[in-house]
């Protein structure tokens, strides 16, 4: 089989396993009871205030999505921030916001304007609000474990055997 040949097989292997995955994940998710939203927040309303000015006055919006909100005029592919305080803790938080250079600790592969800007010129008092505000923003295990188990059997088109007390 010659090279090119090849790459067309794996190219169709991937398809028809992203399509096997998100097949047997609605089949997964209709069978379920609703579970609701599984995004909240632990913030207290002084930090949920502040931090939420914060976060507008400083256009995060522009780029992310957060309570399925989003500034519909900028199609940056930035990830969401639902449930970002599950996955990175405050002081993990804070020194990212604080970096000069956000890139040497996230590597990044868009575009310089896509990028996450520095927000290190901000006073630190602000960089502990939103540090705090962010921190907050939870995520249910179980969709945390849903979405792990869709992204792998996705990726590898096997089944997913870790976190398996669902
Ligand atoms: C110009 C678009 C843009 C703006 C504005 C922006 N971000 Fe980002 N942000 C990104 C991108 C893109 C990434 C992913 C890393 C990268 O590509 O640089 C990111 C990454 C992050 C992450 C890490 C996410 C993870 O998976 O760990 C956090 C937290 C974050 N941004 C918070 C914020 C906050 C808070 C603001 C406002 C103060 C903000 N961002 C403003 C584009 C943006």
């Amino acid at each position: 089989m010659r090279k090119g040949e090849k790459g067309i097989l794996v190219v169709i292997a991937v398809i028809v396993f992203v399509f096997i995955g998100i097949n047997s994940y609605r089949q997964a998710q209709e069978t379920e009871p609703d579970k609701g939203i599984p995004f909240y927040s632990t913030a207290s309303n002084e930090v949920r205030k502040k931090g939420g000015e914060l976060y507008r006055e400083q256009k995060c919006r522009d780029c992310h999505t957060l309570w399925g909100v989003r500034n519909p005029m900028q199609a940056v592919p930035a990830p969401a921030l639902d449930g970002i305080g599950s996955l990175r803790d405050e002081s993990w938080l804070f020194d990212y916001l604080s970096a000069a250079d956000p890139q040497q600790i996230l590597p990044t592969r868009l575009k310089a304007e896509y990028q996450m800007p520095s927000f290190s010129h901000l006073p630190e008092e602000d960089r502990k609000t939103l540090a705090a505000y962010l921190a907050n923003l939870k995520v249910e295990d179980w969709y945390l474990n849903q979405v792990k188990k869709s992204e792998f059997e996705k990726l590898t088109g096997e089944s997913y055997q870790g976190d398996s007390n669902e």
